[in-house]
């Protein structure tokens, strides 16, 4: 088994929110060559790894959240990584006139947009009972709101009259009703219906629209807020198909996958990348409580 499981070629990643150190190229380097796409969530995890491996392959990104400190600071070392050029943008996804401003600054100092990663994200471990009207709210406009809005303000102003191509960041939460994750479950499960109706109406313009939905993935917010540390600890990831959790890397390989022309017939479609944990991993309500109720659960 140990032998099996070394025959796993893995890309190289870090787990804290820096650039690689060394990258092996699995596609052309100028996959992407001075195509421009808007990263959503790009200052941090799984997005900092996508706008990171997009630049590798010849691409200009622009980086979107809320916190400017923070996205700037990664752009320097996006930059510094690739010799591409990132811009960093304050937006918050639940205010459509903040992403407008964002969207006119893309085309003002990149001239097009030909890539829209919708990342952007919030989770955390509670119970559907205690859990606040406000948040269950708060979760599906970061979500699912945050998806259409920016959907939408992209496709008015560039992708409709060129053509584009947008990925989603899903999650496998809903096919199984994961505990304690009703919020972020539903949101993820609208987002994937969403992927389909757009891609049904926007294909007649050029415009494709695919989701990954990760799994576990480490070096990640994500990672620590929904218990990876604790399946860590305990083993738990034995039960996964491919015994372990997934890198930043891997889901940045799948992103740029449906991102770009290797895909070019793929539209409305989700791609699972999660080592196929849906299928076997325990929906286990007791030990996410215990997870739920320690100190570290409540951010
Ligand atoms: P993360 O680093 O916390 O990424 C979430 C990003 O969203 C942050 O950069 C955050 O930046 C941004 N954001 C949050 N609220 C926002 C808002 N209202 N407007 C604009 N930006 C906002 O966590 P991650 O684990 O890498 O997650 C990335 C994506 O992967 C998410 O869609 C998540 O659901 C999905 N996913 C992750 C895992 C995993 O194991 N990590 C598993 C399944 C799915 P600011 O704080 O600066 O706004
Ligand atoms: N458990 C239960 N409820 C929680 C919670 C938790 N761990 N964290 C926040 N909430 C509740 C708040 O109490 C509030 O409800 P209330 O007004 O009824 O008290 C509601 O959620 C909104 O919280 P607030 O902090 O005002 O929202 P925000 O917009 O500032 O932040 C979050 C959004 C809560 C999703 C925040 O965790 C976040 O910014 N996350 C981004 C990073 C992330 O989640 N990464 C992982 C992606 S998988």
């Amino acid at each position: 088994m140990a032998e099996a499981k070394a025959k796993q070629e893995l890309p190289e990643d870090v787990g804290s929110d820096d650039c690689l150190t060394s990258y092996t190229y699995i596609y052309s380097p100028d996959l992407l060559k001075d195509q421009v796409a808007f990263i959503t969530g790009g200052g941090s995890g799984i997005g900092l790894r996508i706008a990171e491996v997009f630049m590798r392959h010849g691409c200009d990104t622009v980086i979107a959240s809320r916190n400017l400190d923070k996205l700037k600071e990664a752009a320097k070392k996006l930059c510094a990584a690739s010799g591409r050029r990132c811009l960093p943008v304050c937006i918050d996804v639940r205010q459509p006139e903040s992403i407008v401003a964002a969207v006119d600054e893309t085309i003002k100092q990149f001239g097009h947009i030909d890539i829209l990663i919708n990342n952007a994200a919030g989770n955390f471990i509670c119970p559907a009972s205690a859990l606040s009207f406000n948040a269950f709210r708060t979760v599906m406009e970061i979500d699912t709101m945050g998806t259409f809005n920016t959907s939408k303000v992209v496709y008015e102003k560039w992708f409709k009259d060129h053509g584009g191509n947008i990925v989603n960041i899903s999650a496998t939460l809903a096919y199984r009703g994961q505990a304690l994750q009703v919020h972020a479950g539903s949101a993820k499960a609208a987002n994937d219906a969403m992927t389909k109706h757009l891609a049904v109406e926007w294909g007649p313009n050029g415009v494709r629209v695919n989701a990954v939905a990760p799994g576990p993935i480490s070096g990640t917010e994500g990672f620590r807020r929904l218990g990876g540390s604790h399946m860590e600890a305990t083993e738990s990831f034995r039960s996964i198909p491919l015994q372990r959790a997934g890198n930043k890397t891997e889901m940045a390989h799948c992103t740029l996958f449906l991102a770009s022309r290797a895909s070019s017939y793929m539209t409305g479609a989700i791609m699972v990348a999660d080592g196929g944990a849906w299928l076997t991993s325990a929906n286990d309500v007791s030990m996410l409580l215990g997870i739920a109720s320690s100190k570290s659960a409540r951010l």
